[in-house]
């Protein structure tokens, strides 16, 4: 399944993405950031409902000087602390910054936040192939994008959807920023069921992939 997923990925296809079952449980679109159009902004607002945020590589993170944002709220008492997500026992989400493109009006409407993600897309790739970057002369905060961090070692070091996607963007070779949205379930107020979600993939044409299947192959792809 993670080669029907990689190839669906490089293609700028949806990948419906299943953490853990020990984790979250929640099952998020995925989709490269530099094929985003606005209708992909309709669909993950629509049919999935959670928030649309950005992953990024940790490197174009720090190129672009991007924080993790529980770093800068250190000096207040809202900052989280060890123990504050109940699914995770790092110390922290990989919530960074919230940005609009300066190109943008508003920064929330489809088409808005599908320009702030396609130019994301086009600075992490300049920025990781060493061509520098312009991030504050493109973009500004506060805006309506959700930008997340990655975890420097990725599936090594953390297992949430921010390093499951880039792990994917790397092994598909596509640029690492992903954006992605949670399936939630209106009738319940819960996240999707991973069968729902599963239910959703088929009635799509999507593929529906475990973040158990990417540990493995990151796995393997260490020992080889
Ligand atoms: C942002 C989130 C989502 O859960 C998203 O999947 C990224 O978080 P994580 O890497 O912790 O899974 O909280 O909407
Ligand atoms: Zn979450
Ligand atoms: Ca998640």
């Amino acid at each position: 399944m993670i080669e029907k997923a990689l190839e669906a990925f490089k293609r700028g296809e949806f990948v419906l993405l299943f953490d853990f079952d020990d984790r979250e449980g929640e099952t998020d679109f995925a989709i490269r950031s530099d094929a985003v159009t606005p209708q992909h902004i309709v669909q993950m607002r629509k049919d999935a409902g959670g928030l649309i945020c950005t992953a990024l590589h940790s490197q174009a993170a720090k190129n672009f000087g991007l924080p993790f944002a529980s770093e800068i709220l250190q000096p207040t008492n809202l900052a989280e602390k060890e123990g504050d997500i109940p699914y995770d026992r790092s110390n922290h989400s990989s919530f960074s910054l919230w940005v609009n493109h300066r190109d943008t009006f508003t920064g929330i409407t489809d088409n808005d936040r599908a320009l702030t993600v396609t130019r994301l897309a086009d600075q992490v790739k300049k920025t990781l192939n060493g061509g520098g970057d312009n991030f504050a002369a493109e973009f500004r905060t506060p805006g309506h994008m959700a930008l997340l961090r990655a975890a420097d070692d990725l599936l090594d070091q953390r297992r949430g959807q921010t390093e499951l996607s880039i792990a994917l963007a790397e092994m598909a070779g596509v640029t690492p920023a992903v954006t992605i949205c949670e399936m939630l379930d209106e009738t319940t107020g819960k996240a999707l069921t991973k069968e729902d979600a599963r239910r959703y993939a088929d009635e799509h044409g999507l593929v529906f992939i475990e973040g158990s299947e990417v540990m493995d192959v990151w796995n393997a792809r260490k020992s080889a």
